[in-house]
């Protein structure tokens, strides 16, 4: 959408993965924009602090608007959109184009596209998810452009992010409407769950742009449910996916594991890379994997995966598969390791990948000048 925004891919936190509706309100949001800048992650690039589901009243008011839930967010959302603002961060809300959000907990904004869109607006919301449920059956097609429109209107630049599970094909659509669009059905914290949101999502690759991206759904990182090595496994692909980062866990008390996962500012980088080419998987053998993905100065992110649950697997990424010139001399630099390797590599690297573990590098080319 040329909005302006989403140059690169959103990275921020979003309360549904860790609080679904029942944390969701004001203090979990205000402490949370409180420990993502206290922790560092704030200056590292997440700045959308996003409220999801559950944050409105059940009825609209007397005049159709739509009206903060008065227990959960007794200040209602302008002086919460201040706090956030006021912390150098950005506020996204929730709805939904159909008659009810997912949760049926609160009205959706069918046929209130532009009152609602005015009334973000006015709210100071720098982004709205925008779901699909309860629609009557309208096909989204019918839905977000009116929204994307309303939302154009208000005088503000709001990032659109159009939740439509991926049924109608939204990548063939979406950049016309909206910043990213999911691609999948929701992600649950397991390794199944992620590895195949992963798959469905690569396989829109072609479609991602800067401004337009594919949404293979929020991180699971730190809600317990993998290993920190699947984390690692699920925050590599999400960033050589050009994915929106999305943190999905409550930040106020996360391990150091999972701050390190997601604090990787060599990662961080591939994903927020001005090329904005999405990876692709470019090799599959049994449960080995390549994924590759070009990037600024002739530079190249690779992820060798292992998706086999417990036997380690020697993979080899060849220069062929992943698109540099056979013979060009690389350098590798390993992003969880920090460190770069002392080989040069000339046509393949080949590295020993542990079960359910990914290895990740960038690849630049040597230029040897004579
Ligand atoms: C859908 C979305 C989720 C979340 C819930 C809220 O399932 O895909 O990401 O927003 O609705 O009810």
């Amino acid at each position: 959408l040329a909005n302006g925004l989403g140059s690169a891919p959103p990275m921020g936190w979003n309360s549904w993965n860790h609080f679904q509706c029942d944390g969701n309100g004001e203090v979990v949001i205000r402490e949370t924009a409180d420990a993502l800048v206290s922790t560092g992650l704030a200056a590292l690039g997440y700045r959308y602090v996003i409220i999801d589901d559950c944050w409105a009243e059940p009825q609209r008011d007397a005049k159709g608007n739509l009206v903060a839930n008065t227990k959960t967010f007794p200040h209602g959302i302008k002086a919460l959109a201040d706090y956030v603002h006021s912390k150098g961060l950005k506020l996204g809300i929730y709805s939904d184009a159909g008659f009810q959000t997912c949760a049926k907990a609160q009205p959706g904004s069918l046929g209130h596209e532009e009152q609602d869109a005015k009334t973000f607006a006015a709210w100071g919301v720098d982004y709205l998810k925008y779901d699909n449920c309860n629609n009557g059956d309208l096909k989204p097609l019918e839905r977000y452009p009116e929204m994307s429109r309303a939302l154009m209107k208000v005088g503000r630049p709001i990032y659109f992010a159009l939740c439509e599970w991926g049924d109608m094909h939204p990548a063939k659509w979406g950049a016309a409407y909206g910043n990213s669009w999911r691609t999948t059905n929701d992600i649950a914290d397991t390794w199944d769950s992620m590895i195949a949101t992963a798959d469905q999502n690569e396989v829109w690759s072609e479609y991602a742009r800067p401004g337009g991206w594919n949404d293979p759904d929020m991180l699971e990182v730190g809600n317990g449910g993998m290993t920190n090595s699947e984390y690692i496994v699920h925050f590599s692909l999400w960033a050589i996916s050009k994915a929106p980062l999305l943190i999905g866990c409550d930040v106020r008390h996360m391990s150091q594991e999972t701050y390190d996962i997601l604090a990787n500012k060599e990662v961080i980088a591939v994903n927020q890379d001005p090329l904005g080419v999405q990876g692709k998987k470019v090799r599959m053998e049994g449960s080995s994997e390549i994924w590759a993905a070009p990037l600024s100065e002739y530079r190249t992110a690779v992820v060798l995966l292992n998706r086999h649950a417990k036997d380690e697997a020697t993979i080899t990424a060849h220069w062929d598969d992943i698109g540099l010139p056979a013979g060009t001399p690389v350098e590798a630099r390993d992003l969880w390791l920090h460190e770069t390797l002392d080989a040069t590599f000339t046509d393949k690297m080949s590295i020993d990948v542990a079960p359910h573990s990914c290895r990740m590098f960038v690849l630049k080319p040597r230029i040897h000048i004579r």
